[in-house]
This record gives structure tokens, sequence and C-alpha cells, in this order.
């Protein structure tokens, strides 16, 4: 049995992914590791966590599927991005890992900011700097922990410490590294710019692959006896959490956009060119292939809203008959407009202080209304991003719904009709492994491209949910509303 593992490292979990080369998953395993937060604001990972995670899940996966040492051909990786692992010149971990949704590097993001302004930040990494990116938590150890930073030998991201430990090699390629912001992702490589003017040593910077698909090295003795598998097997660079989703979801091309109903929610829009917002509110990072770049507009309150409504205020479990229910309030959920803004937003507001709220409510108003209004908010958010993608001339013809969120055919209706675009879902379930486990077929050479893998593998459902004219003008309308509370509110958020 021919297997490929897709080791998917996510914020809760690890995933161990063993995917056959038709794209058939033979078995998942999975372990938890806690966000350790020793100050408020703080989220921080042991890298030992992760580790520990592998050897389990995977050791539970084959055994579950029957998988013998010498089936797995290679292994590929999907990370959490954006976050920083300090080892030293010995390669052993200095500290625990500062993760994605750290919160300490206010002040790092500032003079990030300050010093180089929006348009100097965006030419040179084409995006917005959020706390928990790698500069701004390399920049806040800098300054608050300079014995630490002394010893730093080498800086690497999550997925790229597990590498490490398979391989013994460090390293890095430019779908994650683009999340650092220490890349200048029109050229996929380090910007020496940036590294100069907040003078950090170009040494400490693991080299880059070029693509996720290339082969980083070989598993170790040593990594291999851990995990119970063959020595040599090739492992691929792997990517970011994001492109590696899009992979098993099969968006490749310009023109198909995916949009993610998760704790969060992403919209996700190929790009031909690494063209990015002047104004910084969506994200230019670099997909698989070399020639191909993504746009991305990250909401944050996407399910994370939807599930605070339904347990925390109605105290109700069932989501699927809460939907059920609201799908028979009318569109426009009788006038009543939900903000999500709950933890803040990133696109397009990037504003941390927003807040969520119920507009225009009435005594003849009710809980099925509400929860409607609460749906069709965190659709408007994600149609404002989508919006803010379109303005920079970036082509959408077909929108592919995944995530959690997806599995509800009122949310699905509700977004045909706001993006007014035919609604497609794919069959594919651990997207994320599964993109991991594509690029090391890839890199193996089961597959030639990553193009004809995902023709392969990724298959869509046939009849996509399609738009209603009359319901897309009218929340094309109701956009307006949504917006115009939004900033009649604005100043009051503070
Ligand atoms: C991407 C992002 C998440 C993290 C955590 O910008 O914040 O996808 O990688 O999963």
């Amino acid at each position: 049995m021919k297997i490929y593992l897709g080791i998917d490292l996510g914020t809760t979990g690890l995933k161990a992914v063993l995917v056959k080369p038709d794209g058939e998953i033979a078995a998942v395993g999975y372990r938890e590791y806690p966000v350790l937060v020793p100050s408020p604001g703080y989220a921080e990972q042991d890298p030992r966590d992760w580790w520990r995670a592998l050897v389990e899940a995977l050791g539970d996966a084959m055994r579950e599927s029957g998988t013998a040492p010498g089936d797995i051909c290679s292994i590929g990786f999907s990370g959490q991005m954006h976050g920083t692992v300090l080892l030293d010149d010995a390669g052993e971990i200095l500290t625990p890992a500062i993760i994605w949704c750290d919160q300490r590097s206010v002040s790092e993001v500032e003079l990030v900011k300050n010093t180089l302004g929006t348009e100097k930040l965006g030419e040179l990494t084409q995006n917005p700097i959020s706390t928990g990116f790698q500069l701004a938590s390399l920049l806040w150890v800098k300054t608050h922990r300079p014995e630490l930073y002394e010893k730093i030998g080498k800086v690497l991201l999550p997925k790229d410490y597990l590498r490490y430990r398979l391989t013994g090699e460090y390293g890095s390629e430019p779908t994650d590294a683009c999340s650092t912001l220490l890349l200048d992702c029109r050229e996929r490589s380090w910007s020496v710019e940036i590294l100069s003017t907040f003078d950090i040593k170009p040494a400490i910077l693991p080299q880059l692959g070029k693509t996720p698909m290339e082969v980083a090295g070989l598993l170790t003795q040593k990594a291999a006896g851990e995990l119970g598998l063959c020595p040599g097997i090739p492992v691929v660079y792997g990517g970011g959490d994001q492109p590696m989703q899009a992979i098993g979801n099969g968006i490749l091309n310009p023109g198909d956009a995916s949009v993610t109903l998760g704790t969060g929610g992403q919209v996700f829009v190929p790009s031909a060119a690494p063209s990015y917002d002047p104004a910084l509110r969506t994200h230019t990072f670099c997909h698989g292939p070399e020639d191909l770049w993504y746009v991305m507009g990250a909401t944050l309150n996407c399910c994370l809203a939807q599930n605070w409504f339904f347990d925390k205020v109605l105290g109700d479990r069932n989501f699927a008959e809460l939907h059920r229910r609201a799908a028979e309030v009318p569109v426009g959920a009788n006038g009543v407009i939900f903000l999500p803004y709950l933890t803040g937003e990133r696109t397009p507001h990037m504003n941390p202080m927003a807040k969520g709220m119920f507009f225009g409510l009435t005594l003849g108003h009710d809980r099925e209304v509400m929860s409607r209004a609460v749906v069709e908010g965190i659709s408007y958010a994600l149609r404002d991003a989508m919006a803010t993608i379109e303005n920079q001339n970036i082509p959408v013809n077909r929108i592919f719904l995944s995530g959690g969120g997806a599995k509800s055919p009122l949310w699905r209706q509700i977004l045909a009709d706001m993006l007014g675009r035919p609604a497609y879902t794919t069959t594919m379930r651990e997207e994320a492994g599964v993109g991991a486990a594509i690029c090391a077929m890839v890199g193996s050479g089961e597959y030639a491209t990553l193009d004809q893998a995902c023709e392969t593998l990724v298959r869509v459902k046939e009849e996509p949910v399609l738009p209603r004219e009359e319901m897309t003008a009218f929340y094309r309308e109701g956009l307006e509303a949504f917006r115009a509370i939004y900033r009649a509110n604005e100043a009051l958020f503070r």
C-alpha cells in the first residue's frame, strides 16, 4: 500500500492524515495541546508538545489503517502561520513558541508602522502587520528579553520546527515565510531592507526552499526510530495552513475563490501577480506554485460569533435546528442587522476596537429573527472582505465554500445570494492535511504538478447553490446599511 503523510499542525491540535495516491483518506490521528497564557494577551505553545502530538497521532493513524512503516512514501506539512520558535546554536528550544494569536507586541507593531509607514511597508512586504507575526514577536523579544535574543541561533516557523526534528535541516519556504513579514512576497526572498531596518541578523533565518512541494531533506534515523517509520523517507517543505487548505480544495486558479467558514472566516483568491491593497486591508501572500500568489481577507468572527450567540446567549447547541428555524425568517431578518465584530476585526477595518451589536430591534423580533441576523451579519462581513479584494481588480468567478459553517444549507444560500455567484462545495475532508499530502505526492513524483494532482484528487459537488437575483439586489442595499451602522458607531467603539 502506498501512503502519503500530511501533518497538519493546527492551533488546538495536530492531525496526522494518511492519504492514498487517489486522494482517499486511509486514517486521521489527532492529538490536542494547550495554548499557554502565562500573562494576559500572551499565547504560547511548547514545541515539544507538537512533537509528542505527532508521535501519538501518527501511531494511532497507522494502527487504525494497518499502515506499515514501509508504506509511507513521503511527508508534507500544513502549519499554523506567523509564529516564532527560537532555537539556540545547538538547535535546542530557548523558550516556548510565541504563536500567531499572541497580542503582547502592540508597541512593536506600532514601531514597525511608524518606522516604515504604510507605503513602505506595502512596498517591502505587501502586507499589514499584526501582533503575533514573527517580525513583531522577534522585536518584542529583542526589547524585553535581550539576554534571550542574544542566544538565538535560528528562528523558525512552527511547522518548520517539526520538519527540522524530522530531517535535522533548518529551512522554510515562501508560503509560510511570507507570514513573518520578513519576506518580500514579490521576490519570494527574505527582505534585506526589513532585516537591516530592524537590525535583525540574516544568519538567524533559515534557508528558503522554492516551493512547498520541493524535497527539503530525508527522515533521519533518530526521528524514524521515534515515529516508527523507515529512515530516508523524503520530506517536502510543506506550507502555511491557508495555502495548504486551498490546495486541498483545488483552489489554484485565478477566478476561483474560497470562503472558509471556521472560527474566523477567510476569503482566499489566487492571483497571477503579487498585487496588494495600498491601504493594507488585505494580505498578499505566496501560493504553492512559484508564479502564483493569493489575496486574503481575514475576518475574525465567523463561527466564533455564531457559537457565541447560539451557545452563550440562547444556551442552545442544536445548531442544525437553529439554522432550520432561522431559514423560515424572511431575507433581511425583518430589519435586524448584526455587526459580528466581537473580537475586533481585521479585513476591512483593521480595527481591534470594533465591537459587535444588534441594530433595529423591536418588540416584534424573536430568537429566530436574531439567529438569522447573526448568520447574515457574519456573511456581510465576508462580503465586505470580498469587496475589498475585488476593488483591487482581482477577478472572482466561482466561489467554493468550506469549513464547518458550509454544512448549513441556509448559510450556503445566504452567501450565494450575497456574493452574487454560484457557490460550490467540494467533497473534500481534512483539506489542510490533504493539501500537505498532495505537496508530498508532487515532491516525490506521484504527480507531475499541483494542478495535475488537484484535477485528479479534488471532487467538486456538481450542483452549486445558485444566487437569486432579487436577493442579491436586496443584500446589496443591506450591505450599505451594514457599513453605515459600522461607520456611525466607529468612534464609540473606542
Ligand atoms: C492566517 C492565519 C491563520 C493561522 C492560524 O493569516 O492567521 O490561518 O495560520 O491557523
